[in-house]
């Protein structure tokens, strides 16, 4: 059943409503939803997602931004997921011209001298602005507990501000909002699907390959990200609407 574009003045009441409601009921409902809609998947536990989409027997879209340095083990995990569940992952790519000038004038690490956000800006941020502006919402695995700086209150279901267009309302739908790391890898064992091997290595939450490291027992999963910067807000631009101005 194709139900018709949430209308934006709803969201914040649909999304109360299934707040509580199980994390493939809230996919089910975007899937439900006209338009054109994707799961972003960027390699790690949000494999949940096309999990779950994949059981409603519904036809679903899946993109992931393949910044050029993800992990070796990203990317076979890719290949994994797509033969797995025998589907396409869409792939999107920086502007060429926009990471030669970055790294012809800059060096391949330059974040460690002046910050993540130029080059998240050219290998994320661009890539999937592009992306979105095909699309009428996408679904992500952010969740509450991945950033207690940025992360606390995301909805399940919100209109995109940072992405939308000036003639186009882009809604973003975090079916696993309100679930936790443990309720996420309990799913992963209990339905034995496939997931990135860099998380037996002592990593939990997976960027690209300089920009991510192993956390030590009772470390916050965040702060294997970017963690030379100081920062505790910690976002590259993906969910800028998380950051308070
Ligand atoms: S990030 O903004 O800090 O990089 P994070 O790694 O926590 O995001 O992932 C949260 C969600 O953002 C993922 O579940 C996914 O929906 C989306 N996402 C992050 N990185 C990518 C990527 N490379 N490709 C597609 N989606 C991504
Ligand atoms: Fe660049 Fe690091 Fe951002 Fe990846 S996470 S796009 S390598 S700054």
């Amino acid at each position: 059943m194709t139900t018709t574009i949430p209308s934006i003045d709803l969201i914040d009441a649909l999304s109360q409503e299934y707040t509580d409601k199980y994390p493939s009921e809230i996919i089910e409902l975007a899937l439900n939803q006209a338009g054109e809609i994707a799961i972003s998947f960027s390699g790690a536990e949000d494999v949940v997602l096309i999990d779950m989409a994949y059981r409603l027997r519904k036809p679903f879209r899946v993109f992931s931004l393949d910044t050029g340095r993800l992990h070796p083990e990203t990317y076979q995990f890719l290949d994994t997921v797509r033969k797995f569940y025998n589907i396409d992952i869409e792939v999107c790519f920086p502007e060429a011209s926009d990471v030669h000038e970055l790294v012809t004038k800059k060096g391949f690490f330059s974040f460690f001298e002046d910050g993540h956000k130029e080059c998240c800006g050219i290998r994320k941020v661009s890539p999937l602005r592009k992306k979105l502006a095909t699309l009428d919402g996408w679904i992500t695995g952010q969740r509450k507990d991945q950033s207690p700086g940025t992360r606390t209150e995301i909805p399940v279901i919100q209109v995109d501000e940072g992405f939308s267009g000036p003639n186009k309302s882009l809604i973003k739908y975090n079916p696993l909002a309100n679930w936790s790391s443990q309720e996420v890898w309990s799913y992963i064992r209990m339905m034995e699907i496939p997931y990135n091997p860099l998380h037996e290595k002592g990593f939990i939450s997976i960027g690209c390959e300089p920009c991510t490291r192993a956390v030590l027992p009772n470390q916050h999963e965040r702060e294997g990200r970017w963690w030379w910067e100081e920062a505790t807000q910690k976002e590259c631009g993906l969910h800028i609407g998380n950051v308070k101005k």
